[in-house]
């Protein structure tokens, strides 16, 4: 088969979506696209515009107006995310925004203004798209659809190295209590809630490291060839 013009993967907080959906798009040549940085770039802005994400209607608009720059940096090989030119990447994994997100993601007008952009970029096609939705209500149509899994102690061990190799301050209970609380929003939300499409391949990662991951994607692209 032609190799997937589009390859969705979703999972849980921290379920390595964003190391692994790199890795292979690097590995394929194709464009990385994390949709959770537009879900957290709308929270921060609205934290700093209203002090707290509670007004539905106040960050629906806040998202509409929201102008997003991704600009690929190479030298560190990362997609940064500026807001009016300013590099906001440290500042949407704050803890306060890890609060916060989910109680946004789960209001219907802020998801249809991100989800029609998500769209736009994977008609674009040669991409890897992560999210919670991908697979199931951004790209229903993607040739092959990837779903991470992974106790939350793993996935709280692996947001706190993470963290800590960043240079961020970093708790494991926090940590863990954070990730558990967001999955419990996520997967109970009314519209596009997280969960894996009937034909996503589900791959548990408990066991093995993001380059196994990886290899086990690239598996399924040559098994499909
Ligand atoms: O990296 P991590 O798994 O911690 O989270 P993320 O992918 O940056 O997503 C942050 C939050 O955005 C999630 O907890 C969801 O509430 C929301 N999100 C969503 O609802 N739909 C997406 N496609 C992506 C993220």
């Amino acid at each position: 088969m032609i190799r997937p013009q589009q390859i969705a993967i979703d999972g849980p907080a921290a379920s390595g979506k964003t190391s692994v959906g790199k890795l292979l798009a690097k590995k394929l040549d194709y464009l990385f696209f994390d949709t959770g940085v537009m879900y957290r770039l709308a929270t921060y802005v609205a934290l700093q515009k209203l002090g707290d994400v509670a007004n539905e209607e106040d960050v629906t608009a806040i998202t509409k107006e929201m102008e997003i720059t991704l600009r690929v940096n190479t030298e560190k090989d990362e997609t940064e995310v500026l807001l009016s030119g300013e590099p906001v990447n440290q500042a949407i994994r704050s803890p306060q925004v890890d609060k916060n997100v989910s109680i946004v993601a789960s209001y219907p007008g802020v998801r249809k203004i991100l989800t029609e952009k998500q769209r736009k970029i994977g008609l674009l096609g040669n991409v890897v798209m992560v999210g919670r939705d991908i697979g199931t209500v951004v790209m229903p149509d993607a040739p092959l659809k990837i779903y991470l899994l992974a106790s939350p102690e793993k996935r709280a061990e692996r947001r706190y190295q993470e963290n800590i190799r960043k240079g961020m301050t970093a708790d494991f209970h926090e940590i863990l209590m954070d990730i558990m609380k967001r999955d419990e929003i996520d997967s109970t939300r009314v519209l596009a809630p997280l969960k894996a499409a009937e034909d996503a391949i589900l791959i548990e990662t408990d066991q093995i490291n993001q380059e196994q991951v990886v290899q086990k994607i690239l598996s399924l692209i040559k098994y499909q060839e």
